[in-house]
């Protein structure tokens, strides 16, 4: 399941991060790349905890820890520090999976990556090409974003970045491990939390529709502790 996250940064954040990353310095991405997907891989990075991508990876997990959209989609454990990515030049990233298990640098921890996360930074009128592709069960998905607006995807799909043919995509990257271990559990649950908040608000002055939608939640936090691994 891919799911849209709109407006995880305000207009202002990205702006104060496109002045962070503008000035920063970048590498060759294939530095936190398997041997496999360096072969395939071609873009820049920010190097991982640099003062630039530790300030703008703290903004990004603040944001985050109080978004009730991503919180609902990911139930995330653990999320690995944000990285940083740009494409320009005819850069791209060929057809790839993601490290099932990442370790955070500078530490014995180690996440399993149930979910990936691409949040952009430029607009999508700043470059052509860059989409991202993502393998989903039912074909194909292709990815391009507003600016401050995040895409969630299962890490255990197959996806690439198409070749960025002007201007710059800026990025930042990132997986997380999910309290809920199995994407089809975690579907259903994020599907019933929906159905269950928009019920709340469609007949908030119903007293009977109230009792059920206390039912209802008391059932998803049932499931919640049945299937939650922390
Ligand atoms: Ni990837």
């Amino acid at each position: 399941m891919l799911i849209a996250i709109p407006n995880v940064l305000s207009p202002e954040q990205v702006a104060h991060g496109r002045q962070i990353l503008d000035a920063a310095e970048w590498i060759d991405g294939r530095v936190t790349a398997g041997q496999q997907s360096a072969q395939v891989k071609d873009n820049v990075q920010l190097p991982e905890g640099s003062p630039a991508a530790r300030e703008l990876g703290t903004m990004i997990l603040q944001a985050l820890s109080r978004n009730p959209l991503f919180l609902s989609a990911a139930l995330p454990l653990h999320i690995f520090p944000p990285l940083f990515n740009k494409y320009s030049g005819g850069q791209s990233f060929g057809t790839h999976v993601d490290n099932a298990i990442r370790q955070v640098p500078g530490t014995n921890f180690r996440i399993r990556t149930d979910l990936s996360a691409t949040l952009f930074f430029a607009p999508p009128e700043e470059y052509d090409g860059g989409e991202l592709m993502v393998e989903d069960t039912y074909g194909t998905k292709s990815v391009k974003l507003p600016a401050g607006h995040m895409i969630l995807y299962p890490a255990t799909s197959l996806h690439h970045v198409r070749p960025v043919t002007r201007g710059a995509r800026i990025c930042s990257f990132f997986w997380m491990q999910s309290m809920i271990r199995d994407a089809g559990r975690r579907s259903l649950l994020f599907d019933m939390d929906q159905g269950i908040q928009r019920l709340a608000r469609d007949l908030s002055d119903n007293p009977s529709a109230n009792a059920s939608a206390v039912q209802l939640t008391g059932v998803y936090h049932n499931l919640l502790r049945q299937w939650t691994e922390v």
